[in-house]
């Protein structure tokens, strides 16, 4: 989940669009698909004239001052001066190529990825998008493969409350270091959403130094790309909190050439009939969180998507 629903609960649910009849949208997506190279390019280009995915996505040494106040996207009304220790921690450029990458898989947590057996086909793309630090490993590897290249990672629910890093105990850290060395490439933590997620994710930065975990770098999302981004999709019919998923999306539409998307089935039942849980690794036996009970309205994001799958400028994938 993004910050905003962590630090400002929900009070009022989101309209959800019309029901959807999941059964004939997922007949729908398994038809078959053509890449409409000249559409995605275009998509590319509307994003990348909002907002510089390449240069501005993440915080670096090239997109940042010593000294400049980084204004928070949820708090907007705080802002974190960089200091010059701050500044150094950050990578001199942008660790994103300037050309774009030829094939992308973004993974989503649906558990609608449970028995699809995409993983080798997640895997195929040069660049893989995860969200929130899912497992990979074991039974899953299957369905969910193993490539990770930019894994989303949530300050306050992980790296403080699930791993407690901010207590500075041996055991944390090592625990926080063991579970990373699954994901390599980037770790890309939101720390400019609300101030209190900032102290917490230089920690996560300086345990895997300590650590010595060299696959893998702690990046800050840029604020002022998370609002473009927003702003974005405000204006195409979207004004609500964007979830992890959309926003990785937005991200590789503006990256890459051609975008596969997986683990995406906002939807209690399974395009087959079958009933699902939240996402692929919640158990049978623990509490289940429905879909409609998150702030995000994750079905109206999706049919967005939808419409781009018909496009020809994405694809969704729901099995092999
Ligand atoms: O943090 P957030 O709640 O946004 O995400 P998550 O539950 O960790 O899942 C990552 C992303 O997968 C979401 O942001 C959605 O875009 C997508 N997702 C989905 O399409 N259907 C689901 N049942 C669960 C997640």
């Amino acid at each position: 989940r993004l910050l905003a629903e962590l630090v400002s609960p929900v009070t009022t649910q989101q309209p959800t669009t019309a029901p959807v009849d999941v059964r004939t949208l997922g007949q729908d997506l398994l038809l078959p698909w053509r890449h409409n190279r000249s559409a995605s390019r275009h998509l590319m280009d509307e994003i990348n004239n909002c907002t510089n995915t390449q240069a501005d996505a993440i915080l670096t040494r090239t997109n940042t001052r010593v000294g400049q106040k980084i204004r928070y996207y949820i708090q907007h009304e705080k802002t974190f001066q960089a200091s010059r220790g701050f500044y150094n921690t950050l990578p001199r450029d942008s660790p994103l190529p300037a050309t774009p990458y030829r094939r992308c898989s973004v993974v989503g947590n649906g558990a609608v990825l449970l028995g699809s057996g995409c993983g080798q086909e997640i895997d195929r793309a040069d660049f893989v998008f995860r969200s929130n630090l899912p497992p990979l490993t074991g039974n899953f590897t299957r369905d969910t493969g193993q490539k990770a290249n930019w894994t989303t990672v949530n300050p306050i629910s992980q790296l403080n409350w699930r791993f407690n890093l901010l207590s500075n105990k041996p055991a944390n850290k090592d625990k926080f270091a063991r579970h990373v060395r699954q994901y390599s490439g980037l770790l890309w933590v939101s720390a400019f959403g609300v101030k209190a997620a900032t102290t917490v994710s230089v920690r996560a930065q300086r345990v895997l130094r300590e650590k010595n975990v060299k696959s893998l770098g702690v990046v800050y999302g840029n604020p002022r790309h998370f609002a473009a981004v927003r702003d974005y999709w405000a204006y195409n019919g979207l004004s609500m909190r964007l979830s992890t998923g959309i926003y990785l999306t937005t991200i590789a539409l503006s990256t890459c050439d051609e975008v596969h998307l997986f683990g995406f089935w906002p939807f209690d039942v399974s395009h087959s009939g079958e009933k699902l849980l939240y996402h692929y690794y919640d158990k049978p036996d623990t509490k289940k969180k429905p879909i409609s009970a998150s702030p995000h309205n994750m079905p109206k994001e999706f049919l967005k998507l939808v419409n781009l799958h018909r496009s020809g400028i994405l694809k969704i994938h729901l099995e092999t």
